[in-house]
């Protein structure tokens, strides 16, 4: 196959992994025979640096003329201080707004060699397999009227019964693909939007008599998230609650680090992005870890391309260099020598080659 990915490589350590990544999409080529067009633009502060926009028109140019986009991070202090437009996060939101990315895809499994770093029991943690599915461009943080007077201020939470149907479908297709049990997050026992939500998936499940549908309210789900968070599959939320939601998670395996995520709009067209931010403090002396960015590319791989088995080859691929014991700063024990940013990379390939 032949297809072209947008890489954004951002801020702080966002080059660092951005690049490690690519290298494992060139490892992806030569071994399945594809052919990745490759090509660079800027987003977030280095972009206000150098064209005064956090999202330049020729930025969104080339990811309008790619099948994906791959994004390392955005922010640093350095922008801190700017007026709101002129905020490298601006880029994202943007980014996000101008593509229609309504489903944001967040995976959160347990790597056993990793679990020491849980702040959760080893037993508790130790099953985790999850994704959550959050509703990412409607919602309370775009809803209007917002604004605010010296005595109130007012945010308003909208949901259209089509901004609902187009995720509550999509994580019944992905759930389909996994162990087929859904929970629909809302907060129906207050909110008018979510006795709409659970309408929609109520009218929506009929067509998908596979998959197990169970309704929960956000507060008992955020409990359950400690208590038993082996107990879910796919977790579906709106906004807010799905950004809540899947930070509490994203800890509970000891691998914030390592995490990736997907935006997609319905088209299969996607945006892929660790979880992690720029981390300022360490950027540019190769002690990023490269893995939560190399697993975006598995996930652009699985998502908006259709190569399932490039996917888990990648996936697979991390896992064991995880269980060979290697690790970057972030995840070494004390004592144990830490590999690079280039060095860790290296090991993914060299597993990937004896793969085949
Ligand atoms: P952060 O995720 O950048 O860093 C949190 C902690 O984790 C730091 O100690 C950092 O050194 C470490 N860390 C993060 N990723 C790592 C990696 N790959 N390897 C090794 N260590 C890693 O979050 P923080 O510090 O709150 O924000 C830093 C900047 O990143 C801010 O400007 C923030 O706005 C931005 N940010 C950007 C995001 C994005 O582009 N999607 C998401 C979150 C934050
Ligand atoms: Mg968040």
């Amino acid at each position: 196959m032949e297809k072209r990915v947008a890489v954004l490589p951002g801020d702080g350590i966002g080059p660092e992994v951005t690049e490690a990544a690519v290298k494992i999409l060139e490892v992806i080529a030569r071994r399945f025979n594809h052919k990745f067009h490759i090509e660079y633009g800027a987003i977030g502060g280095n972009a206000i640096d150098k064209h005064n926009n956090p999202l330049p028109d020729e930025t969104i140019a080339l990811c309008e003329n790619s099948d994906a986009v791959l994004l390392g991070a955005v922010g640093g202090p350095k922008w801190d201080n700017n007026p709101s437009a002129l905020r490298p996060e601006k880029g994202l939101l943007a980014i996000r707004k101008h593509f229609d990315l309504f489903a944001n895809l967040r995976p959160v499994k347990a790597v056993p060699s990793l679990l020491h770093a849980s702040p959760l029991k080893e037993e508790v943690a130790m099953e985790v397999d999850m994704l959550i599915v959050r509703e990412l461009t409607g919602g309370l943080y775009f809803g209007e009227p917002s604004h605010r007077t010296e005595k109130s201020a007012v945010d308003t939470l909208v949901y259209t019964r089509e901004e609902i149907e187009r995720i509550v479908e999509k994580a019944f297709e992905v759930a389909r693909l996994r162990r087929g049990k859904v929970a629909s997050v809302d907060k129906a026992n207050v909110l008018e939007t979510s006795k709409l939500w659970r309408e929609v998936v109520e009218e929506k499940k009929k067509a998908y008599p596979d998959i197990e549908v169970e309704h929960m309210l956000v507060d008992s789900t955020a409990m359950k998230l400690i208590t038993n968070p082996a107990a879910f599959d796919v977790i579906v939320t709106e906004n807010m609650f799905g950004d809540i939601l899947s930070d509490e998670a994203s800890v509970i395996t000891g691998s914030l680090g390592v995490l990736p995520s997907a935006s997609l709009r319905s088209d299969g067209f996607g945006l892929y992005e660790p979880v992690h931010g720029s981390a300022p403090e360490i950027a540019g002396r190769g002690l990023a870890n490269p893995a939560a960015a190399i697993l975006s590319v598995a996930m652009m791989l699985n998502y908006s391309f259709g190569m399932k088995t490039e996917a888990s080859a990648i996936e697979e691929a991390v896992n064991t260099v995880f269980e060979d014991g290697f690790f970057t700063a972030d995840l070494a024990a004390s004592g144990q020598r830490a590999l690079s940013t280039q060095e860790w990379t290296a090991k993914v390939i060299d597993e990937l080659d004896v793969q085949f």
